[in-house]
């Protein structure tokens, strides 16, 4: 197993001040520098692109589309994009 899957969210109080940036490069980070994991991998709301933008600077990029794979509790369905990063050896 050399990919590991991202989680992340920051508290509504605490969003827009930076942290979400820090906790990202900071996994990244840590990643780059454990042996074994070459890829992080993530899924997000097509409609957050708030947090695909944030990604997506970081070095993440969309590989694909999961449609309609998300059930919200109004019935809708949403569409999820999937993101990685190598962060293994080049
Ligand atoms: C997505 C999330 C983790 C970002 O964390 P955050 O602390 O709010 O983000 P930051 O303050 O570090 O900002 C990150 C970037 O987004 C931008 N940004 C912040 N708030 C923004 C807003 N309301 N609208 C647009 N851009 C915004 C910042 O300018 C920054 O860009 P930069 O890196 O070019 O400076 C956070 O909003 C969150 O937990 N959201 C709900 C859960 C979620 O969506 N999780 C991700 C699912 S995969």
């Amino acid at each position: 197993m050399h990919a590991a899957d991202l989680g992340m969210g920051v508290l509504p109080s605490h969003q827009g001040v930076g942290l979400g940036r820090r906790l990202l490069d900071r996994a990244i980070e840590d990643m780059r520098s454990f042996d074994g994991i070459d890829r992080l991998e993530l899924t997000v709301l097509a409609t957050n692109t708030h947090a695909r933008r944030m990604y997506e600077r970081a070095g993440f990029v969309e590989e694909g589309v999961k449609r309609r794979s998300l059930r919200q509790p109004n019935g809708r369905y949403e569409d999820e994009v999937i993101m990685a990063l190598w962060v293994g050896e080049s």
